[in-house]
């Protein structure tokens, strides 16, 4: 499963790529906002940071105005993939955008019906909101079991990136359910790292070591 950080915080996006650990990155017009700097200079400095792809979102509703700062964004970097809605106007953009080779990532998806027209209009990415569901007391996780069948029923290459991941929990059921790709916010991405007992082991190991004046 591809790990992308879902932040606009360049500094965090460079520690976590100095791991190894980071496939790409997700941003959307929120985490932009929180940002404070201007829209083009945050993608064009995350882009610099990590080969893989960095999800920008257009903020135009209609096709027209996708498409066009579909096209500005495209241009600030070679691994700018297209954030566009999950509307009628996004997956028409979509296909338009994808037939001329630029990465598609079709955002807010709560149903599976939403990301079969997702495949359909040929989006690279489709990311179903897995921790909103579940704030309105829906399972997201069933939602990335359908769309795992769906997808592999008709052999559709579109991949699913599970977005909206606020645990460590929602990583494992999405690696045990197929996602593709998750995407996080940085702390959670860093907290999968944590178990009690490895902390407890390596403070006997060390304590040993130290006894027994082990030098390696
Ligand atoms: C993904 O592309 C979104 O930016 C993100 O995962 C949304 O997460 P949230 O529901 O925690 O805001």
């Amino acid at each position: 499963m591809k790990f992308f950080v879902d932040t606009a915080d360049t500094k965090d996006i460079a520690d976590l790529a100095a791991t190894g650990l980071i496939d790409g990155v997700t941003t959307n017009p929120s985490l932009i906002a929180k940002s404070g700097r201007p829209f083009a200079d945050v993608i064009a400095e995350i882009c610099a940071l990590t080969p893989g792809p960095v999800s920008a979102e257009v903020v135009a509703t209609d096709y027209d105005g996708m498409i066009k700062e579909a096209r500005k964004l495209a241009k600030i970097a070679s691994n700018v993939t297209v954030k566009l809605p999950l509307t009628l106007d996004g997956l028409k953009a979509c296909k338009t955008l994808t037939g001329e080779g630029t990465q598609v990532n079709v955002t807010l998806c709560f149903s599976a019906n939403q990301a079969l027209l997702a495949a359909k209009a040929g989006a690279t990415f489709i990311s179903p909101f897995i921790g909103r569901l579940d704030d309105i007391h829906l399972d997201g996780m069933d939602l990335i079991h359908e769309i795992r069948q769906i997808y592999d029923n008709y052999l559709f290459d579109t991949e699913i990136l599970a977005a909206s991941i606020r645990t460590p929990n929602h990583v494992k059921l999405c690696a045990l359910a197929g996602a593709d790709v998750m995407t996080a916010p940085p702390a959670v991405i860093k907290s999968l790292v944590n178990h009690p007992l490895t902390d407890k082991g390596l403070e006997i190991f060390l304590a040993d070591a130290k006894k027994a004046g082990i030098k390696v």
